[in-house]
């Protein structure tokens, strides 16, 4: 190990390119979402878990002491991706539901029918602590090979208070930001959605806001209506969990003035959101999280991404990882989605995914960016041109990670 003054110092040097969204503030809208800063022939300097300097190779001071060096040759850095929405604690697969949606049926019925979401909260209410703990690690590994940092992760799949602090638990412990997805589906020891949510309001919220920093509902037909949603995150906000929503998927159910008048920090999804919603978004601080590997996965609409970006809203990318409606934790694939799909430019995917997502999980002052003082996480592609993170379709680009100042081992 390389130090100096105790503090470790990486030098990534010979960059192609080093690629970062422009400016110093968040969350970006409208023209200032497609401004990328992008130096040639770079370096990047991480000291100790931050990043000390970046920039040209012709204006790199020499360096006294120990410094670790990485080859930057054939490589572009952009900031270590924001995976702002995901459910990455679970157990067992859906890959029979998988094969029936291929046949015909539809993501709506087989979760009306009790399957869906509800088969995966049988598996994961079965598979205990330590296994619910293992498959988020083995989770977080796989996001990191494709170039995800920092990853947020909801419970949403245990809905009784064990599972769903057990998983709130496992998410912290591998790193991830925990989002209390308490009302996710209404699990079948209840008559009713208001009669769990006064059991989770009552027994989970206060424990669940101990460990989590923002709740999440699913506001839809068939889930928990918009009068439901509301009881359900007032609480929350009152416990001091940000508040996020799952609106405007298959209908809009009043989720986007629901999310407005509570000031939530997002509404995720939106592939149903209208004229109206949009605009209304465009004026408002509520962050527009799209997911459209969703939307692919479930051969859904794609949301209404280039309209938000006009009308000036906050708007973030994200995966949506879980077993059913969108198996998928490749941040670089979902820029691809944007570009081709949602017609963002490659400047508009990655700022999407950095720093406005970075903005969701209330991170924007110290992740999103390749500037100093920003944490040292930094993904470098195998690339002559960092575009190649939304040109090159599926493939997977990453060479090497770079997490809180240390290459991580991708296994
Ligand atoms: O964001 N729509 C609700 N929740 C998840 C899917 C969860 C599942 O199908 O297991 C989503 O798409
Ligand atoms: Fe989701």
């Amino acid at each position: 190990m390389s130090s100096t003054g105790g503090k470790r110092r990486l030098l990534v040097r010979d960059l192609e390119q080093l690629a970062t969204p422009a400016g110093t503030s968040a969350p970006l809208r409208g023209r200032a979402l497609g401004e990328v800063d992008v130096l040639e022939n770079a370096y990047v300097l991480c000291v100790g878990k931050s990043i000390e300097a970046v920039g040209r190779m012709r204006d790199l001071a020499p360096l006294d002491g120990d410094v670790e060096e990485v080859d930057g040759r054939g490589l572009c850095a952009i900031p270590g991706l924001v995976d702002c929405h995901t459910h990455a604690c679970f157990a067992g697969d859906r890959v029979e539901e998988f094969a029936l949606r291929a046949a015909g049926a539809s993501y709506e019925e087989l979760h009306a029918a009790g399957g869906g979401i509800m088969s995966t909260v049988r598996a994961t209410r079965a598979a205990g602590e330590q296994a619910l703990a293992e498959a988020v690690r083995k989770h977080r590994g796989w996001m990191l090979r494709a170039g995800t940092t920092t990853f947020e992760s909801k419970s949403g799949y245990g809905l009784d208070r064990e599972t769903e602090l057990a998983s709130l638990r496992a998410v912290k412990a591998a790193g991830g930001v925990p989002t209390w997805l308490g009302a996710h589906a209404v699990p079948p020891e209840f008559d009713d959605a208001d009669a769990y949510l006064d059991f989770a309001l009552a027994d989970v919220l206060p424990a669940a806001a101990e460990i989590a920093e923002a709740a999440d509902v699913f506001l839809e037909r068939g889930a928990f209506d918009a009068d439901q949603a509301r009881r359900y995150l007032t609480a929350c906000a009152e416990a001091g969990l940000a508040l996020r929503l799952h609106g405007d998927q298959f209908t809009e159910q009043g989720a986007v003035p629901l999310a407005i008048e509570l000031g939530a920090r997002s509404i995720d999804h939106l592939e149903a959101t209208g004229d109206e919603g949009v605009a209304a978004l465009g004026e408002s601080d509520v962050a527009a999280v799209l997911l459209p590997a969703s939307a692919l996965f479930l051969a859904r609409p794609m949301p209404p991404g280039r309209a938000l970006v006009e009308a000036g809203a906050i708007v973030a990318l994200a995966t949506d990882f879980n077993p059913g409606s969108a198996f998928c934790e490749s941040l670089p694939l979902i820029c691809s989605l944007a570009a081709t799909q949602l017609r963002f430019s490659p400047a508009e995917a990655l700022a999407a995914c950095t720093v406005n997502a970075a903005h969701v999980l209330g991170r924007s002052n110290h992740r999103g960016r390749l500037a100093p003082g920003y944490d040292a996480d930094v993904v470098l592609l195998g690339a002559p041109d960092w575009r190649y993170l939304a040109y090159h379709l599926g493939a997977n680009l990453v060479a090497e990670v770079i997490l809180h100042g240390v290459l991580a081992e991708l296994g």
